[in-house]
Parts: structure tokens; sequence; C-alpha cells
């Protein structure tokens, strides 16, 4: 009964009066946040879908400390991180990227990557001897995958498939305690097999470590069927946004109706 009880939800990260304008003052100027403001509750996972040039990847660069805001602040568990530099954010925000040729050194082991992720916001040099009783647990973390991986600690991350090193980026973003796990795309390089299989260790990473989750995908079945929240982006708003029941009950009709609804109005 009692784990029923949920404590009061609580604010992860907010974004309050957001201003982003690119290249102002030109003739190329594009106002695309506009006293843009968002509040992601702790633990939550949510997807985010919205047509091209909607915002979504200006949304987690800003959050991530790629790009500055104009004006407004952001806000990650109580603490005002606008000025923060994205080395700084990265300490306590894991990101993984669309192109699996991101979230890992392509010429270093999977042991030497995950080594480096292990020691991520610590001094760090490339030990000849790893430690033995880090390389057992990475064993341990690696069989959980179900791809082999254990197996293969001393070869290069460039043999890998992108399936395999998409998985191992989740692995290594999510090694050290986390406040926010941002996912861009992540599984759009992968055929449909390990698109799955990547998004089930998603989902388990997720629960495992009751990290709070961003992942703007194009996949609308992904966008449906996990996380317990959606919203949708348009020209820099959220122009959709439901959660619990409501989240539960969306399906990819419903996604393409709200998608056509939007073009409609924009006259297309
Ligand atoms: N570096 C940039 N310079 C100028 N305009 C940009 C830049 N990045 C994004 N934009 C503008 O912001 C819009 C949204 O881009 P983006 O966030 O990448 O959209 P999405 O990820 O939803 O496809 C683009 O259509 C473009 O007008
Ligand atoms: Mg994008």
């Amino acid at each position: 009964m009692l784990s029923e009880q949920r404590s009061a939800s609580k604010t992860m990260v907010g974004f309050e009066h957001v201003n982003k304008i690119f290249n102002p003052g030109s003739v190329n100027e594009v106002t695309l946040f506009h006293d843009f403001n968002l509040e992601l509750e702790q633990g939550s996972f949510v997807s985010v879908v919205g047509s091209n040039g909607s915002g979504k990847t200006t949304m987690l660069n800003l959050l991530c400390g790629s790009l500055p805001i104009d004006s407004g602040k952001i806000i990650v568990d109580g603490q005002d991180i606008t000025n923060l530099k994205e080395h700084e954010r990265s300490k306590f925000i894991g990101r993984v990227y669309q192109n699996p040729a991101f979230g890992t050194c392509p010429h270093l082991t999977i042991l030497e990557n995950l080594a480096l992720a292990d020691n991520k916001g610590g001094s760090f040099l490339l030990q000849r001897g790893v430690n033995k009783r880090r390389i057992d647990y990475y064993k341990t973390i690696l069989e959980q995958l179900h791809m082999g991986l254990e197996d293969k600690l001393k070869i290069p991350v460039k043999a890998l498939s992108g399936g395999q090193r998409q998985a191992l980026a989740l692995l290594i973003a999510t090694m050290t305690p986390l406040k926010l796990l941002i996912l861009d795309e992540h599984t759009a390089a992968l055929d449909p097999k390990s698109a799955e299989i990547v998004m089930e260790l998603t989902k388990k990473v997720v629960e495992e470590k009751h990290v709070t989750t961003l992942m703007v995908t194009h996949n609308l079945k992904f966008a449906a069927d996990y996380g317990d929240r959606l919203f949708m982006m348009h020209r820099g708003n959220v122009v959709f946004d439901v959660s619990g029941e409501d989240k539960k009950l969306i399906s990819i009709r419903d996604l393409t109706n709200r998608f056509d609804e939007i073009s409609i109005e924009d006259g297309n």
C-alpha cells in the first residue's frame, strides 16, 4: 500500500521565459523561442515529436548548453544552470545523439570507452591496467545488452554495428549518476530491429535509474508506446501535451491527425 503513495511531484527541468533568436538583426533573423516555458517532472520519461524545424533539437541544445539562450532561465533540479558551460552541464546531463558515431570514441576499444565514461567528471588517465574489478563490472553491464559485447572488450568501437554502438552509447551516457537523460532521435539511424532493441534497452535503463528523460523521436510508434508524457512542438511552441492516463490512450493515428491539423493551419 505504501508503495502506492507517491511523494508530491518535483520539477526537475524548467525553461522559464526563454527567448532564442537566430541571426538577430539580419535578413535571416528567425525568432524560434518567444517566452518559452516548460516543466519536466522528476523521473518522467517524456517523448517529443514535431515536424522538421519545429525547434526540438534547438530545445535540447539550449538545455545542454550547446547553444546559449538570449534571455530567460533554465533550471535543473532547482539550480539555475543558465550560465553553466556545456561541459559543466554534461556532469549531470547525459546525451545520446542520432549519429552512432557521436556517443563513443570509434578508435578506442569498448573497454577504453567504458573506462573513460566511468571517470566522467573526475581526472582521468588512460591507465594501462584498468582495475580488474571494474572490468568485471563492465562485463556485467554489457551482458545485460544480450549482444555478446562482454566478450569483445578489446575490439575498437568502430567495428560494432550502429545498434550495438547506440546501446553502448546509452550505457556510457548513464554510467554516472544523472539528473537528466537527453535522447536526440537516438534510434533514427538504425534498422527497425535494432531500433526496437535500443528502445527496449532505453526503457530498461530509464526505469532502473529513475532518470528524468527527454526523448526526441520521429518514430510515432515509439512516442506513443514509450514514456509517461508526450508533447508535440510546432514553431517553437508546445502545441499538444499529454501525460498519465491520456498518454496511455494515445495512438499513432491521434498523432498523425495532430500533424495534419498543424499542416492545414500552415496552409499546406
Ligand atoms: N544555427 C542556426 N542558425 C539559424 N537558424 C537556426 C539554427 N538552428 C536552428 N535554426 C532555426 O530554428 C529552426 C528549428 O531548428 P531545429 O531546432 O533544428 O528543429 P527540429 O530539430 O525540430 O527539426 C530551424 O528551422 C531554423 O529556422
Ligand atoms: Mg532536429
